[in-house]
């Protein structure tokens, strides 16, 4: 990874409208932003952008590709990235904006990278309710990957000092709204089905959950799956996960008849496509391709998608995770 990338200036402005703009500036330039909810700091990155998606994992040395909470200011706009199933749309009207997040099924023309959702079909989308994080949303456009702004495996900050002291000299910009009301995360539903479930509780409890879907005659299912943030009951952890059509061999370095070869560094790619994840060896860029490249291989209909060898270190750590997965013999 370049050194430029682990030390830049971090700037810690007031958040006011001008202070908002910078942020939506360096957001649209693929830079971080870490900025203020009613729930906790999330580090902002543009969901639509898999190279800052991937400087987020960066930065927070996240050992997985958890899938990530993509932030947009109003339903309308969540409802256009995930379709909005009665359940979904009843929780949305009660709840957002507020402390809570929706997993949707990803609507086909979804511009999300697939990294923010470590591949998945599914999304996460939130609508929160403070104001200047609406107003950086609004004035952004697009939708803003954030996880909470913290180190992985450290508590999750509710001020912009907690930021600053874990993720200083990483991210450009810590937009500095004061302490936050909630200090609680989101509540996580999956509303992909006929009935809810809570896949994380948080600011929003399971009782009015319940009540209110049980107003409109929908259920909250009763079984609770873990809830540890660190192993989330998401498809991401299972030990098949992203699987393509194709089979899948790794540290693969000279290509067989009928391979889509997806390269690294000088171990080049081959096949219809010649996709190398990052001729220059870089893990972030690699890290950034990953998803995207083994779809583009998938549909280029290879017989067998074979990944060159990718270094265990840093994010090659995920990276590696993400390729055994798809390499694993399938569950499904
Ligand atoms: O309050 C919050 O939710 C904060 C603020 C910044 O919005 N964000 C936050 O993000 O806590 P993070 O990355 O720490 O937690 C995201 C949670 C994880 O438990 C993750 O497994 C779940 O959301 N999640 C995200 N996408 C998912 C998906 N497609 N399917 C299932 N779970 C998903
Ligand atoms: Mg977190």
């Amino acid at each position: 990874m370049p050194a430029s990338r682990d030390h830049v200036m971090t700037d810690c402005l007031a958040i006011t409208g001008e202070s908002v703009a910078r942020g939506v500036d360096i957001l649209a330039h693929g830079g971080l932003v870490a900025f203020p909810t009613e729930t906790v700091y999330g580090l902002g990155g543009d969901a639509c952008n898999a190279d800052a998606v991937a400087a987020i994992f960066a930065a927070k040395e996240r050992p997985a590709f958890n899938p990530l909470i993509s932030h947009v200011a109003s339903a309308e706009a969540a409802f256009e990235l995930g379709t909005a199933t009665p359940i979904a749309a009843c929780l949305a009207e009660t709840f957002w904006p507020g402390p809570m997040t929706l997993i949707l099924t990803r609507r086909p023309d979804c511009p999300i990278a697939l990294l923010t959702s470590a591949g998945l079909d599914k999304i996460a989308l939130r609508v929160p309710a403070h104001t200047e994080a609406r107003a950086l949303l609004e004035a952004f456009g697009r939708p803003v990957a954030a996880p909470s702004a913290n180190p992985s495996g450290r508590i999750s900050p509710t001020r912009a000092e907690h930021v600053l002291a874990g993720l200083g000299g990483r991210i450009e910009l810590v937009l500095d709204g004061g302490p936050c009301e909630s200090g609680l995360e989101s509540t996580v539903i999956d509303c992909t089905g006929d009935t809810a479930h809570i896949l994380r509780p948080g600011g929003i409890t399971r009782e009015a959950v319940a009540a209110t879907l049980a107003a409109r005659g929908m259920t909250l299912a009763t079984e609770s799956p873990p809830t540890d943030e660190d192993a989330p009951a998401s498809p991401g952890q299972l030990a098949s996960h992203y699987a393509p059509s194709a089979p899948v061999r790794l540290n693969v370095t000279a290509p067989e008849p009928g391979m889509e070869l997806i390269g690294f560094g000088e171990t080049g790619g081959a096949g219809e496509l010649g996709l190398n994840l990052s001729p220059e060896g870089d893990l972030q860029d690699a890290a950034a391709n990953l998803f995207q490249m083994m779809h583009a291989a998938d549909a280029a209909g290879a017989a067998v998608i074979g990944v060159a060898p990718v270094p265990d270190r840093g994010l090659g750590e995920a990276v590696n995770d993400r390729l055994r997965r798809a390499a694993a013999p399938r569950t499904l």
